[in-house]
């Protein structure tokens, strides 16, 4: 059996499996949003190396499309095209980078196995035509916020019980990663290596933070973290609020704000003039989050060369950029 690896960054993972032979396999992570919802951030594809030979329709492929990796559904290979797995669009299919096999979520591993194919293929048509009327849109929509709205929020607080939001130190590292398996896009490897980094260090020198939302258990249902970009490469001064995520159960509890609320503490007291933020310009709960802690829309400038920044990292999506003076 071929070793095992795993990769991030999206440009390293191409290069890594563009490099890798044929009938090669390697564990993947977050290039599942078009296959969502059967798949969510934080699982992880494992990808076969192969060639347009050895793949048919109602495969899953894992394609470059630009700078974009993504994982998608083969809808013919004469012409080549893919699609999301709700079907919004069939588009040419980008280069073949392999066939996804198997997925992972947590201590989960599904199979894909070739005769699956087919029933994924029947499956993925009936979503797609479901997905395309508005009425199964909205009444899905309309669940999704019934369920996760105040009248929930009683059970919710009572299922989760108190959560203590604080600085994470080295000894939550496992905790952390565990969440970090289910809900966050960055791979617990770069998390590890960053905050690793970052605790490793003295506090009187220590730059950046990360903050968790912990149950009585020591359980994580919330997490953000603030760093600088410069270490990933990106052209992007100053410190930045990233990977920000509550768990779905304690969601509309304040849980974010108090996060971000003691990122900006500590960032004050690091003696941080400015912390910032990119949100997706369709996330109405970031957005409010971090226009209810007084962050500001940032100038058109920096909202540009944050966009540019991450347009060339293969982000697809417009960014609002935010700025907040880290004192009270
Ligand atoms: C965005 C997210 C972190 C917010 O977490 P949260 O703990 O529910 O947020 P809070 O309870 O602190 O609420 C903060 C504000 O957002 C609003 N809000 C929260 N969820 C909302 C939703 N689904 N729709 C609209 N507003 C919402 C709250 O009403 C509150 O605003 P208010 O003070 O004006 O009432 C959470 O929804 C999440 O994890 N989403 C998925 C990951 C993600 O998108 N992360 C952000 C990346 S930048």
């Amino acid at each position: 059996m071929p070793p095992r690896k795993t990769a991030s960054s999206s440009e390293v993972l191409q290069g890594v499996l563009e490099a890798l032979p044929l009938g090669q396999k390697l564990w993947v992570r977050g290039v599942t949003r078009d296959l969502a919802p059967l798949l969510r951030q934080g699982d992880a594809v494992r990808v076969l190396r192969c060639g347009p030979g050895d793949i048919s329709a109602g495969d899953i492929a894992l394609v470059r499309q630009g700078t974009r990796l993504t994982a998608q559904v083969v809808v013919s290979t004469q012409p080549w095209m893919t699609t999301t797995l709700l079907g919004t669009g069939a588009r040419p299919g980008g280069a073949l980078l392999g066939r996804v096999v198997s997925l992972r979520r947590g201590r989960w591993l599904v199979p894909l196995p070739r005769p699956l194919s087919p029933a994924l293929w029947v499956a993925q048509r009936g979503l797609a035509t479901a997905w395309g009327q508005r009425r199964t849109r909205l009444i899905y929509r309309a669940v999704r916020d019934f369920f996760f709205s105040g009248w929930s929020k009683p059970l919710r607080r009572h299922l989760v019980g108190p959560l203590e939001v604080r600085l994470l130190r080295p000894v939550d590292l496992e905790v952390l990663l565990t969440f970090a398996g289910e809900r966050l896009s960055v791979s617990p490897t770069f998390l590890r290596r960053q905050l690793g980094d970052r605790w490793g260090r003295d506090a009187q020198e220590r730059r950046g933070a990360a903050v968790g939302a912990l149950d009585t258990q020591g359980r994580l249902h919330g997490f953000a973290w603030m760093d600088s970009y410069r270490e990933e490469g990106l052209p992007l001064d100053g410190v930045w609020v990233r990977s920000l995520v509550v768990a779905p159960q304690a969601r509309r509890m304040g849980v974010a704000t108090q996060l971000v609320g003691r990122l900006l503490t500590e960032a004050h007291r690091q003696g941080e003039p400015r912390v910032q933020a990119d949100v997706d310009e369709d996330n109405d709960a970031s957005l409010r989050t971090f226009e209810g802690l007084g962050f500001q829309r940032a100038s058109a400038e920096l909202t540009n060369q944050t966009n540019e920044a991450w347009d060339a990292a293969g982000s697809t999506k417009r960014l609002i950029v935010f700025q907040r003076d880290s004192a009270p």
